[in-house]
């Protein structure tokens, strides 16, 4: 028997804005799963997100191991017969190289992990009253802004990054239109400039607003958009 409660899978939950995307989604009542490559940091997030009170469970997911995905659908039929809501978070940046190794690396995580677990967990989500998958991109993966804001964005313009975030941004618009008239949507997230292990101690945002985004997307209702690229509310540009 399938639970009751909407239940979401948040990769890259063991730290960061994924952390803080499961606790705002376990605070709106929704079940939340914390993916986690290192098992044990994700066990003892979850623990936290459960001595707050929110219905916070783990699971092992290195979005580039095979085995992992593959495990996936099972285990969240196994154990709730459902999922509803899918963050692709997980992410990495190689800021201090652009050499093929560093685009191999950062496309392998950024982009092909991000398919892999969607299209694992796609039958699952189709099922779901109200699937959602919020892809968490980047204004560096914004074409357009960065080309009408020279300098704007200074060093943090890696070929890498820049380039695996525009192709995840790729994929979210063709696969919200691959599933156009299905009660799945599928958007794009920039959680603005966080205070993170990746983003660094200048950055000017807490996680607390760099995980509004992708909340708000994960928690859409009915007459809400898909196949767009958001912050806080506001569309960006390709
Ligand atoms: N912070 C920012 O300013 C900013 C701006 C724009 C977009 N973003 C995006 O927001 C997302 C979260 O970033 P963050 O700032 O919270 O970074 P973070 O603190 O470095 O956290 C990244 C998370 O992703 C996990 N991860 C990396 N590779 C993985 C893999 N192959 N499989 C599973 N998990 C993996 C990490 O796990 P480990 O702990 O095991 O390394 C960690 O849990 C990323 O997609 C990032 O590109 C961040």
């Amino acid at each position: 028997m399938a639970t009751q409660k909407t239940v979401a899978l948040i990769t890259g939950a063991n730290k960061g804005i994924g952390f803080e995307i499961a606790r705002q989604l376990g605070a709106k009542g929704i079940t939340v799963v914390l993916g986690a490559r290192d098992e044990a940091k994700g066990v003892k997030a979850a623990e936290a997100l459960r001595a707050e009170g929110v219905d916070a469970h783990a699971v092992k997911l290195d979005v580039s191991n095979d085995a992992d995905v593959a495990a996936l659908p099972g285990w969240f039929t196994e154990r709730f017969g459902r999922l509803d809501v899918l963050v692709n978070n997980a992410g990495i940046a190689e800021w201090a190289s652009d050499d093929v190794g560093a685009f191999r690396k950062t496309l392998e995580a950024n982009l092909f992990g991000v398919v892999a677990v969607t299209y694992a967990l796609l039958p699952l989500l189709r099922e779901s009253p109200a699937g959602r998958v919020v892809n968490h991109s980047s204004v560096l993966g914004s074409l357009t802004s960065i080309t009408s804001a020279p300098g704007q964005f200074g060093d943090f313009v890696n070929p890498a990054y820049t380039t695996s975030k525009a192709a995840l941004n790729g994929f979210t618009v063709a696969l919200a239109h691959k599933l156009r008239g299905t009660r799945v949507k599928v958007n794009a997230a920039h959680p603005g400039w966080v205070k993170t292990d990746l983003g660094g101690d200048a950055a000017p945002l807490t996680v607390d607003v760099g995980a509004q985004t992708a909340v708000a997307l994960a928690t859409l209702g009915e007459d809400g958009p898909s196949g767009g690229f958001f912050h806080l509310g506001k569309p960006l540009p390709w």
